[in-house]
């Protein structure tokens, strides 16, 4: 029998047994009741079964193996096997991701979901193998809006000088100065006591994520921006994925697929029940706002620094797909 030590590709041979079994860790940041949790036992329940039982997995949820940058930093070195991450970070390791992240791009769950199904989501997929990162398929984080605070935000004004946690990512550093608010880049695991401190004032994210963390706690006002489509990804380690023989290989990928069908499908449910979970728990919701001037600050502010270095033609191939 085979055992990969959690988070590690090392293999112990365990005598005598009769069938090889091999266990892989799943991390990701999220609580153990989000729509990444979701995603991260559909992944280990469809590889037991697709595998007959030859791999096991465990779900490492809530930042256990680190934040989303370590967590990818561990599958380049080996020390983490499969990963469930925004593309927030990513692209700090395959700059053409960065295209997603910009603001105002994707017009609708729609429209991002078949950007990504098709040839467009597969080349940046298969983009990741030059940074020794293994995308197996693209999964879902969904459309971030602002909380704060302070105040209620119904104008990029409204946000001037607003403390605002930040992803670690340079595209939406540059979209929320151009709004006026103050980025302050954080890795995720800190997020929640640096609301509650004050060390910042806000910060954006799905609802689906405002809910798991419970952001309702140390932040009073939600506004729909829907400024940025968030996604997610199901990233393995090349040490684990290339020792792997073709079959298996396949497994992994069956298992990464039916994770992003099973986020997909919890984000779609709580996005139906989100905001009125957010108002039951105290929060103003600000649902009706005029995006044109938001639109206008983060674009103008965030585009050239993704097409200052690679142009425009992925964007317009984007913006192409119906
Ligand atoms: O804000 C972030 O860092 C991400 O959206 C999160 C919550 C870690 C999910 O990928």
């Amino acid at each position: 029998m085979k055992h990969v030590v959690l988070g590690s590709v090392a293999t112990i041979a365990l005598m005598g047994a009769a069938q090889a079994q091999q266990s892989v860790v799943v991390g990701h940041t999220l609580s153990p009741t989000s729509h990444y949790a979701v995603g991260a036992q559909a992944f280990i329940a469809t590889l037991e079964e697709v595998s007959g039982g030859a791999f096991t997995g465990t779900e490492a949820p809530a930042g256990q193996l680190g934040g989303e940058r370590d967590m990818i930093e561990g599958l380049q070195i080996g020390s983490l096997d499969v990963v469930i991450t925004s593309t927030g970070p990513l692209g700090n390791f395959v700059p053409e991701v960065l295209a997603l992240d910009l603001p105002f791009l994707f017009r609708d769950y729609d429209h991002a979901r078949t950007v990504l199904d098709s040839d467009i989501g597969q080349e940046l997929l298969d983009r990741m193998r030059d940074s020794d990162i293994v995308g197996l398929a693209w999964s879902e984080n969904g459309f971030r809006h602002v909380t704060n605070s302070q105040r209620p935000v119904t104008r990029p004004e409204d946000m001037a000088g607003l403390k605002l946690r930040t992803m670690e990512n340079r595209v939406h550093m540059a979209a929320f100065e151009g709004m006026g608010a103050a980025p302050t880049p954080m890795a995720f695991p800190e997020v929640f006591g640096a609301l509650q401190q004050g060390v910042v004032d806000g910060q954006e994210n799905p609802i689906t994520v405002i809910t798991a963390s419970r952001f309702w706690e140390v932040q009073r006002y939600v506004t729909l921006t829907g400024h940025v489509y968030s996604p997610a990804v199901v990233l393995g380690s090349p040490f684990l994925i290339d020792g792997l023989s073709e079959e298996e290989q396949g497994w992994f990928l069956e298992a990464a697929r039916a994770s992003a069908a099973a986020t997909r499908a919890e984000v779609d449910r709580l996005e139906a029940e989100g905001v009125a979970l957010l108002r039951d728990n105290g929060m103003e919701v600000i649902t009706e706002i005029d995006r044109a001037p938001f639109q206008a600050a983060a674009a103008e502010a965030a585009w050239p620094v993704y097409t200052d270095t690679f142009g425009t033609e992925l964007l317009e191939r984007i913006i192409a797909v119906e």
